[in-house]
């Protein structure tokens, strides 16, 4: 059989037969994750721009070396990428399809992404951890190899683990009790930034995430990386816990690494369930998503549609509390049918809550309002068309 031959952003690629995406194919390609990857582009452009200097980028697991051949092409102000990838056949791909695109500033490695970050610490403005599964492996020698005002990029594909539905992994792969709710993928891309926040202030290395998201199978965050002890020890008072009642879905997020954990539901007395530790701080910078939205404007992207209104979402979720409310979840509670979004949201606008429609869930609302409010309007509604 031929090699197959794929177009995306402004690059084509060739990549050897492959039956079905899996880690088993002779080099990994997900023509899923383009979405992930025209958002990458975006998120380093933006980025690069805020820095206003040129950038060197590793793309530490590179597979056929479609990610860092697009970020060569279709990212300005790059000097260098390196593509590495510990597979001789992806190292051997990679390399054709730079060639295949005239890309002149990109280095091909083969080595162990730990290995290559240790080896190469304090070279690259831009970090790329993409690896099948958990990046949980890779996140110590990330820290390690960054230098400051750096962004650190990492994927997530265990979400499984992040989410709760297998508790142990995500003990073992991240220090941190999931914690499975309806909310469950906003936890996990906490629990996610939380443990590189930990990992990377042993360096005393601050993070600051400017973007994430939770799609398809996957979770990724963006990161600037920035120096200093004041800095990354302020940063830490992000961390904390959510606790949270089963029966009734009171929620609260408990600041700090040891608060005092409450046992019982404020509201009807069940045990509550606890996850954490978890980054309770900001998950999306307002600016940061403009820019991009900008940059998706001026930038050729076949996933535009998906690209703009995941980034309007998350813009909108920007400055709201941790966790969700899920209105069917709410409405099946009170054994009613649910409202549309839209006369929740209005009604709580009304009132002079803040809230907003969120990417995690279609079903949900982000909003600084008490569930007892949302319960009322939900049961008032439904009364109004009796
Ligand atoms: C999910 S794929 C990368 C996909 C690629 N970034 C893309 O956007 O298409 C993971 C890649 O990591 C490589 N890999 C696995 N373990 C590695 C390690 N320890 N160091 C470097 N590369 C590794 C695999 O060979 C595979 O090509």
């Amino acid at each position: 059989m031929n090699d197959k031959s794929i177009q995306e952003g402004l690059i084509k690629i060739t990549v050897p037969p492959f039956d079905k995406v899996s880690a088993q194919a002779p080099v990994f390609y997900n023509p899923v994750m383009e979405l992930n990857r025209d958002l990458s582009v975006l998120a380093i452009q933006q980025f690069q721009r805020e820095l206003d200097q040129d950038i060197t980028i590793c793309d530490a697991f590179g597979g056929s070396g479609i990610r860092g051949v697009r970020y060569s092409k279709e990212i300005e102000g790059v000097s260098g990428v390196v593509v590495n990838d510990i597979s001789s056949l992806a190292v051997e791909f990679a390399r054709k399809n730079a060639e295949l695109n005239d890309i002149q500033n990109l280095e091909v490695s083969q080595n162990d992404a730990n290995l290559l970050l240790r080896h190469r610490r304090g070279e690259f403005d831009v970090v790329d951890i993409d690896p099948f599964g958990t990046p949980s492996f890779f996140v110590e020698s990330a820290g390690n190899s960054l230098k400051s005002d750096s962004l650190l990029c990492v994927t997530a594909t265990d979400t499984s683990a992040l989410c709760g539905t297998y508790k142990e992994p995500c003990i073992r792969k991240y220090n941190a009790m999931p914690l499975k709710s309806e909310y469950c993928h906003e936890n996990g891309v906490r629990i996610l930034a939380g443990f590189v926040a930990m990992t990377l202030a042993k360096y005393k290395k601050r993070v600051e995430v400017k973007f994430s998201h939770s799609s398809e199978h996957y979770m990724r965050l963006y990161l600037k990386i920035s120096k200093g002890s004041k800095i990354t020890d302020d940063s830490l008072k992000n961390m904390g816990f959510v606790a949270h009642c089963r029966k009734c879905l009171f929620r609260q997020p408990l600041m700090g690494l040891a608060p005092h954990i409450p046992q019982e539901c404020p509201v009807c007395g069940e045990k509550l369930v606890i996850g954490g530790p978890m980054w309770l701080g900001s998950m999306q910078d307002s600016d940061f998503i403009r820019g991009m939205l900008e940059l998706a404007e001026e930038k050729e992207i076949n996933t535009e549609k998906k690209v703009l209104k995941l980034l309007n979402m998350c813009l909108y979720e920007a400055t709201l509390p941790p966790t969700f409310y899920d209105i069917h979840k709410i409405s099946k509670k009170l054994k009613i049918s649910a409202p549309p979004l839209i006369t929740v949201i209005e009604k709580l606008e009304e009132d002079g809550f803040s809230v907003s429609r969120t990417h995690y869930q279609p079903t949900a609302i982000k909003t600084d309002a008490p569930l007892e409010r949302i319960e009322e309007i939900i049961s008032e509604y439904m009364q109004s068309l009796q």
